[in-house]
């Protein structure tokens, strides 16, 4: 709980309007889409890093946590309050502050949401390439605390390729500023790419410098049916084999093509048990060559139908189709583990296969689709509230068979709360404790996101040493 003078000093920070305490405003900021939820003492909305800075000052001086927070679309728990404290949420600091077309790149505050960057930069014949499946919502600066990845990293990487810079406010109230308005910088350690993924552990991030591309002159899409998973998951690797890379390469299971049909009641794949949805960008006769060789790689291993998206409204149906699984998987069951995990990417077809016995064994219904062109799959363990426990099992052996094949038990959504169990099992103890050791430098009084992925979700923040 927060004193009535800590609530105070707050309040002259960033206004009475900007501070909440009443109940029904803080469920609002006690939860991510994990369903975890931790109540948290207050939110605070800053307006500069200024003000950011002065909250953490207090923090350290009055000893309480803050939880930096975006737009709450999460999938590991990683703006979850869950040792209670301050939500710094970043509302109001959503402006973007330049497109600079002559350098390619633009300089926005946090709490841009990804979609609106894209439509901007588009609007000028630039991209900005990451594309979270939540891009409608998310935010920027919860893109860059989770490294997110989305739909088109198979071709273009994931949001920590396009981070030049960021300004940042450490634990303890120093502004800082990393990397710089050019692509290359190797001033130092490269502390942007160490902010970048660290889960709001490190640092709050107040303004950060995206490398933007000229957008593609064409885009292709098409979507192949398959009478079986492991057809559909053979095709993936062939594609990426065949040397070309698309932009997007998504794999969908039988369990998800349904329950996507049902939620917008529409009959997208003809009964079939797999779905891949491809698309490739470029100059158009490129692009018209590529998906006539994808779409006969396909048909040649077994695909039933393929459908190719003509119009911009075709694309935009089948893209919305794919962007909804997530929400739409709750109509099977009342509990899911979204998990991400990664694997080399010839490897899809096997891990499927493993992730199938390990359902079967365990009498669970899983889920299987996600980026099969960079071996990112979110399996999803699907579940009455009652069978958390033997859900846990399941997920465990699933990473450990993740592992065998060379994997990693996040590709993209990050540890937060729900993988903090399993970091061990990928990183080994002296790996994490040189990241304790950095979290330690740079938080000595554990108050920015304790509870989270370094800590050993310990929640006490520390007395001064
Ligand atoms: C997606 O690819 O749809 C997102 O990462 C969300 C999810 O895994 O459910
Ligand atoms: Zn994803």
């Amino acid at each position: 709980m927060l004193k009535p003078s800590v609530l105070k000093e707050l309040k002259a920070i960033v206004g009475a309007d900007n501070l909440s305490t009443s109940p029904e405003e803080l469920v609002v900021y006690s939860y991510d889409a994990t369903q975890r939820e931790s109540l948290p003492w207050a939110v605070v909305r800053p307006v500069s890093p200024e003000e950011v800075s002065r909250i953490l000052r207090l923090a350290n001086q009055e000893l309480f946590p803050v939880v930096p927070r975006g737009a709450g679309t999460g999938m590991s728990g990683g703006s979850v309050p869950v040792c209670g404290g301050v939500v710094l949420s970043f509302e109001r600091m959503n402006s973007i502050l330049e497109i600079d077309e002559e350098n390619l790149l633009a300089v926005v505050e946090p709490g841009v949401v990804t979609g609106d960057l894209q439509r901007e930069v588009e609007a000028r014949g630039l991209f900005y390439p990451p594309d979270p499946a939540s891009h409608k919502f998310c935010t920027l600066g919860g893109n860059v605390a989770e490294c997110a990845g989305g739909l088109r990293a198979v071709k273009y990487g994931v949001t920590k390729d396009y981070v030049l810079g960021l300004e940042v406010v450490l634990p303890t109230g120093e502004l800082i500023r990393t990397g710089a308005r050019t692509v290359k910088s190797v001033a130092g350690y490269d502390l942007t790419k160490l902010i970048v993924g660290s889960e709001g552990t490190l640092g709050v991030v107040t303004k950060i410098i995206l490398k933007l591309l000229p957008l593609p002159e064409s885009v292709r899409t098409l979507s192949a049916f398959f009478p079986s998973a492991d057809q559909a998951a053979t095709a993936a690797s062939r594609i990426m084999a065949g040397r070309i890379i698309p932009r997007a390469l998504e794999f969908v299971d039988r369990g998800a093509l349904r329950a996507v049909e049902s939620h917008l009641h529409e009959d997208i794949s003809g009964g079939a048990e797999a779905m891949l949805l491809v698309e490739v960008d470029g100059p158009a006769d490129l692009t018209d060559r590529e998906i006539g060789k994808i779409e006969e790689l396909v048909q040649k291993t077994g695909a039933s139908r393929v459908v190719r998206a003509d119009t911009e409204k075709d694309r935009e149906r089948i893209w919305k189709a794919r962007r909804s699984i997530s929400p739409a998987l709750y109509a099977l069951k009342p509990k899911k583990m979204n998990e991400d995990i990664v694997v080399p990417r010839s490897r899809i077809a096997e891990i499927l296969r493993e992730i199938g016995d390990i359902a079967k064994r365990y009498e669970l219904m899983i889920v299987n689709f996600g980026h099969a062109g960079d071996g990112n799959i979110h399996t999803n363990i699907m579940h009455e509230a009652g069978e958390a426990a033997k859900a846990e099992k399941a997920v465990k052996e699933i990473f450990a068979a993740v592992l065998r094949l060379g994997g990693s038990i996040s590709g993209e959504h990050g540890i937060g709360l729900s993988k903090a169990a399993y970091l061990p099992m990928e990183l080994g103890q002296a790996a994490l404790d040189a990241m304790q050791s950095i979290k330690r430098a740079l938080d000595p009084k554990g108050i920015l996101n304790p509870g989270k992925i370094f800590l050993n979700a310990e929640c006490g923040v520390r007395n001064a040493e």
